[in-house]
């Protein structure tokens, strides 16, 4: 079984659409194995978005971010989990993403994409050690 880590972003928790978007990655068959309704921090922001650090649109990506609780979740599927997922989200620009996808179903704008995916199996476990480090490092 592989696990990815996937965020609901506030855009959708907003917009009452959560319920909508975990229906779709649940009826697909993916099993949610921890979850959690919380207003991620700056810190934890910016260490989740590193890797675009310094690109015109950083700032603005870590205030949507933090501005409205979030539901995180670790969802399990027996194989490629990440890849199934970012496969339901489509394209980064929901104005590009195809029809049939959350993306393309329910959004408008490239900020507000309502949904985080990791986009390799070495992102989704460093993403669900950031995310949720209680279940992925022995107690001390
Ligand atoms: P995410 O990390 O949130 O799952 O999205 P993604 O992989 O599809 O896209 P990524 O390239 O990682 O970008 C992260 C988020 O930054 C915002 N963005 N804005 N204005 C722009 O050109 C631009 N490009 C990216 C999006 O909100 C994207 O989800
Ligand atoms: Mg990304």
């Amino acid at each position: 079984m592989e696990k990815t880590l996937v965020i609901i972003k506030p855009d959708a928790v907003e917009r009452g659409l959560a319920g909508e978007i975990i229906s779709r990655l649940t009826n697909k068959g993916l099993k949610i194995v921890a979850c959690e309704l919380r207003l991620i921090d700056k810190d934890l922001a910016r260490r989740h978005y590193k890797e675009h650090e310094g690109k015109t649109f950083y700032d603005e990506l870590v205030d949507f971010i933090t501005r409205s609780p979030s539901f995180v979740m670790v969802l399990e599927g027996p194989g490629e989990t990440w890849k199934i997922v970012r496969n339901m989200m489509g394209a980064t620009d929901p104005a590009e993403a195809a029809p049939g996808t959350i993306r393309g179903d329910l959004a408008l704008e490239v900020t507000e994409n309502l949904i985080h995916g990791s986009d390799s199996q070495d992102a989704a476990q460093a993403e669900i050690e950031l995310f949720f480090p209680q279940f992925t490092k022995p107690a001390s």
